[in-house]
Order: C-alpha cells, then structure tokens, then sequence
C-alpha cells in the first residue's frame, strides 16, 4: 500500500494521508472475446467498473454492444470513412469499425482508461486481421478546446464520422459532448454526422439529449429499427443520428 502524509504548514501537528492511485484502481484485465455477426474482437477489459476515478471506460458498457451489432449487420457506411470516437473506453467499437474504415481516432479522457486502449489497439494491429491503414488514440476531454484542437491540428481534414457508444450517463458532461460534437462537425467541410448508441436510464437525461442537440444546432434522427432492450432488458436503447441543420 502506498501511503504519504503531509505536514500542513499552519504549524498544527496535524497530518494528511494520502492513498496512492494504485491503492484504489483495478488494472488487472481479463482477455475477453466479443462476436459481433462474423467479427471476433478480443481485448482486455474488466467485469465491472468503479465509478470514483470515472474509471467507467475499463469495461464494455450496453450501448457499445448495440452499436456493434449494428454496424456488423450494416456496416456500408463505414467504408473508407474517416471516424473520431468520443469516450471509447478500451475500444470495443472502434477497433470494430478500424476494419472497415479509411483512418480511426480513438479518443478517452481518463489517462487509465488510454492506457488499456492502446493496449488494445497493439492487440489488434498484432492479431494479423486486416485494419484501417491508420488507428490513434488521443486524450480528449469533452470541453477541452486545447486538446481538440490540437487533434484538428493533426487531423485537418476533419472526420466524416464521430460515434459514441453508452457516453450520456452523467448529466454535468453532456452540454460539453454536445459542444465538442458541434466543433468537431463544423470543422471541416460540414457535412458529417455523430452516431450515438443511447442507453436511457433516467427521463432528466433524455430530455437533456434532445436539448442540447437543439441548442448546438443539430437535427436528431432515430434510427429505423434500432430501439431495443439492453443490458439484460432492464433498459432501451437506440441509435440516434445527429446532422447539421
Ligand atoms: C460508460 S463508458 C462507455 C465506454 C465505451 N464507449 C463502451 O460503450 O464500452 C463512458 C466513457 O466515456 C469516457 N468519458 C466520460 N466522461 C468524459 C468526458 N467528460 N470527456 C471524455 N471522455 C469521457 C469515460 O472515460 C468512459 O470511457
């Protein structure tokens, strides 16, 4: 256990303790495998997942399987994209879509979480199964406009694509995924599109969605066929498109 104390300078003797990260964080993943249609994923990943360090990225979440489930029905519309994902946590659904598209941005906010995801990019780029000719990962908190930018900056064509899977689940960030989605589709020749695999779990949050699509200018469209219970059938979710309007 890793344990510090700190004099504090107000001359008391009093003393706090500090726990080191390690203390608290699981990192020992497990190699599991996903089938999604004829496409086999293996990644390392976690069973569940602490919420205290926003460590929810370690594990694969509902909305990542209906996304993927998707896209191995129909999986056209990624050819030859260019995709940025928002909060992909260990990746599930953009190492899926790296075999299909042109160029792949992988993008998380917890330093933990990046760390499993790059494991699981060299996982794929290793297993031999034939990707996208270019897959990165990238810190992008939603909101940051210095980590955005610099992406763009490294990116100037923009992205045809931004998906997100199972990524609206705390009401405080979903203003700023919204501005971040907004800069990320003006950016670039306008004509692209977010994909987002909704998991609903509280009305307050779905009313929220539609809100802020609103506010940044953004058309909503469910798509055809895609509503469906998750997670056991203890929740719906679907998949809703966002275009500029
Ligand atoms: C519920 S998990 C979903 C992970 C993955 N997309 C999936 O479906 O398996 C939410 C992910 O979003 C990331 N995230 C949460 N808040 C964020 C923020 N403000 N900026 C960037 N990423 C964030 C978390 O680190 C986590 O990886």
């Amino acid at each position: 256990m890793e344990i510090q104390t700190k004099n504090l300078p107000n001359e008391q003797e009093e003393e706090e303790v500090y726990f080191g990260e390690s203390f608290f964080v699981n990192d020992s993943y497990e190699m599991r495998t996903f089938t999604y249609g004829s496409h086999v994923l293996r990644l390392q990943c976690l069973q569940s997942a602490s919420t205290d360090y926003d460590l929810t990225g370690q594990l694969v979440w509902p909305g990542a399987e209906l996304l993927n489930h998707h896209i191995s029905q129909c999986s056209d519309f990624l050819t030859g994209c260019s995709i940025i994902e928002l909060g992909s946590g260990v990746g599930v659904t953009g190492l899926l879509c790296s075999r299909f598209c042109r160029q792949l941005v992988l993008t998380d906010h917890n330093e933990i979480v990046l760390k499993v995801l790059k494991q699981n990019i060299d996982l794929q780029l290793s297993s031999g199964i034939s990707t996208c000719a270019e897959i990165t990962s990238e810190k992008l908190e939603w909101g940051n406009h210095d980590q955005l930018s610099e992406i763009l900056k490294r990116f100037p064509e923009g992205f045809d694509l931004i998906i997100g899977a199972d990524i609206c689940f705390q009401q405080c960030s979903i203003p700023l995924l919204f501005e971040t989605v907004e800069q990320l589709l003006r950016f670039g020749d306008k004509s692209g599109k977010f994909i987002l695999a909704y998991v609903s779990r509280a009305k307050s949050i779905d009313a929220m969605v539609a809100n802020e699509a609103k506010k940044h200018g953004l058309q909503m469209h469910e798509v055809a066929g895609s509503r469906t219970l998750v997670a056991g059938g203890s929740c719906e979710g679907v998949i809703f498109e966002f275009i500029l309007n």
